[in-house]
């Protein structure tokens, strides 16, 4: 039994502030947070489900998992260390995660700069220049994955970005060609600047072409600049846990927000390309290309990135239940 300490409603709602800008599929924002006598709760909110995308609830345990990271560094930074338990109560399967602070917590330089790195990341889906990244940074990559209990294969060079490339748009084309999907996608795409959840077309990037080498979402309306031409030549990162249970796909998000903000905190860019993930054949393609007997929880393209738009969240309100 982990005995809490205090947490004030204002530091509890910084930590919220801190969770919620983790990522999330199509922006969905699937979570809710209570206070529970000093320990964090965080909560699925089935509501914002994507029912066609994500049946199976991989993606809202991603960002759930996302948002536990966030709020764990945010109390890190409060000079707070915390307990955190995924899943703790087997008769209530929304509750994905508990965060209880346990005792006050001299701040590594780590965890500071991967805390001031949560406000300044986002899916940067502009083309990235040219440039690649340089080996310090593919080691930074590397062991922010292993802290968290997952693993990583980066991928550069012609050779293996073919294989992967090929698998990407497979997947992608499948969805593509599923109406459904397609609808769902549209309906998470925002062209109102008011709009606080969906991906807002300006950060959507430009549209993709036939010939980019990954193929990206249609979220943007903007056609591309001449010579602006997507990274021929792209540093692809392969995220993937042990296993896929429940509980690893929350370890899965926790881990995949430590690599994005050690990117971030590196200086570079990345976005996501998650539809080899949820199709489950090109899943599988993928995995035994990579030679792996576990499992690919995620696709990243990093880089030297250029300016972005980020994306709003929901307000506080919104996501914070009164205990
Ligand atoms: C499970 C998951 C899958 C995602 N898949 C994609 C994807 O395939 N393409 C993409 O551009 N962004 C993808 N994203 C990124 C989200 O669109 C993004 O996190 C969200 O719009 C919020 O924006 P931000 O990351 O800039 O804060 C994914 C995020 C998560 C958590």
């Amino acid at each position: 039994m982990t005995t809490a300490l205090t947490l004030t409603d204002t530091a509890f709602r910084d930590v919220v502030a801190a969770a919620v800008r983790a990522p999330s599929l199509h922006n969905s924002q699937p979570w809710r947070f209570r206070n529970r006598n000093g320990t964090i709760e965080v909560y699925a909110d089935p509501t914002r489900s994507l029912l066609v995308a994500d049946p199976t609830g991989w993606a809202l345990r991603i960002a759930c998992g996302a948002a536990t990271l966030n709020a764990r560094l945010a109390l890190a930074a409060m000079g707070l260390a915390a307990h955190v338990r995924l899943l703790p109560d087997p008769d209530d399967p929304l509750l994905l995660a508990r965060l209880t602070p346990t005792a006050a917590w001299q701040t590594t330089p780590a965890e500071e700069a991967l805390f001031a790195a949560i406000e300044r990341r986002f899916s940067n889906r502009e083309p990235f220049h040219p440039a690649p990244v340089p080996v310090h940074a593919i080691v930074r990559i590397e062991n922010a994955a292993l802290a968290e209990g997952a693993w990583v294969e980066l991928h550069s060079g012609q050779a293996s970005l073919e294989v992967i490339s090929e698998i990407v748009r497979a997947a992608d084309s499948a969805l593509r060609s599923d109406g459904s999907y397609q609808a769902e996608l549209r309906a998470w795409t925002r062209s109102d600047r008011d709009d606080r959840d969906g991906v807002p077309a300006p950060a959507g990037g430009p549209v993709p072409q036939a010939d980019d080498l990954l193929p990206r979402r249609a979220y943007g309306s903007r056609e591309p600049s001449p010579g602006g031409d997507f990274d021929p030549e792209p540093l692809v990162v392969v995220l993937g846990t042990a296993a896929d249970s429940p509980a690893q796909q929350l370890q899965a998000g926790i881990a995949l927000q430590r690599v994005l903000l050690t990117i971030t905190d590196a200086g570079l860019a990345a976005s996501m390309l998650s539809q080899p993930i949820e199709n489950q054949a090109e899943r599988d393609r993928l995995r035994l290309a990579l030679g792996r007997s576990d499992v690919p929880q995620m696709v990243l393209r990093v880089g030297v990135g250029r300016p972005g738009f980020p994306t709003p969240r929901r307000d506080l309100a919104e996501v914070i239940d009164e205990s």
